[in-house]
């Protein structure tokens, strides 16, 4: 199995076009790199690919990966998407698949009820672009690789939120993928907001985790100046405090990489706080690294 990292950052990506912060300063200046946002790809064969999450970089991070390439006149590898949430950094590239080649789209129906509410996704037309449902639980095949989805707390989508979002839901609106192929398995979970016993259980023997990384301190977002919302408001546990990440995960085995990490993660700087994750094991996912999981 093979395994790219096309956008390692958060909704926003790194600079964010409307932030000066220090973080997104110091990607401007070329002294940290730049992140795009949250998207990797995966292959069982190195010549079909499935990407997850469409992210609204898309179109670049296709362009950056040449297995990705055409391999002929208006032939691409790319055979299917797989979408884990309906947020907009996950969604919107779906808009810049839209010239007519044939993939399969994979999503919970809730999902893909979201997507057909909105006549904008009918660009992707039906004849081309087959959306199939994905069932919690229910495993399915994709381009030679096995997945099954599962449910991990999250929320709604932050346009679908009404007055009261419930940030830990459990259901089709939030979950990860158990993707497996060649005796290899990886986990990818860009977004979940807690981390039960049953969820570390379900996540164990992996040989990758892709983990959420968007926020190092549940108040990231205020410490930084740049919003008022915490990491378990917006559906991301923080990888600190008694049931942050590094502390619910410290004796999961395997690679544990953080993924969609947003732009005010003081990670993303050299300092005690990118130690801090590295003493423990965990490594910081950078656009374009590959995997060979
Ligand atoms: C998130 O991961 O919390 C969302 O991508 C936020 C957003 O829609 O910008
Ligand atoms: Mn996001
Ligand atoms: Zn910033």
């Amino acid at each position: 199995m093979r395994l790219r990292i096309l956008g390692a950052g958060a909704g926003g990506g790194l600079p964010q076009w409307n932030c000066g912060c220090a973080i997104c300063s110091a990607a401007r200046s070329g002294q940290i790199a730049s992140m795009s946002q949250s998207s990797i790809a995966l292959s069982s064969d190195g010549a079909r690919w499935v990407v997850v999450n469409a992210s609204p970089d898309l179109r670049v991070q296709l362009a950056a990966h040449p297995p990705l390439h055409p391999t002929s006149l208006r032939q691409s590898p790319l055979v299917a998407v797989i979408l884990t949430n309906g947020d907009i950094d996950h969604v919107a590239g779906l808009l810049s698949l839209r010239e007519g080649s044939p993939f399969t789209l994979h999503a919970t129906g809730t999902v893909l009820g979201t997507l057909a509410h909105d006549r904008v996704f009918g660009v992707l037309a039906p004849d081309r672009v087959r959306r199939e449902a994905m069932e919690l639980e229910r495993t399915f095949e994709a381009a030679g690789l096995t997945v099954t989805a599962f449910a991990v707390p999250g929320k709604v989508a932050l346009y679908l939120e009404g007055e009261r979002p419930d940030p830990g839901a459990l259901g089709e609106e939030t979950v990860a993928l158990d993707i497996r192929a060649n005796g290899r398995r990886v986990i990818y979970a860009p977004a979940c907001a807690a981390l039960p016993d049953w969820l570390i259980e379900r996540m164990e023997g992996a040989d990758v985790v892709l983990f959420d990384g968007t926020v190092y301190h549940d108040d990231d977002m205020i410490r930084a100046g740049c919003g008022s919302k915490t990491g378990r408001r917006m559906g991301h546990v923080p990888m600190t405090g008694p049931e942050g990440s590094l502390s619910r995960l410290a004796t999961m085995g395997g690679r544990r990489i953080f993924i969609h990490i947003n732009n005010t993660n003081p990670v993303l700087l050299p300092g005690p706080e990118r130690d801090a994750i590295h003493a423990a094991g965990w490594e910081i996912a950078a656009d374009g690294q590959e995997i060979v999981p």
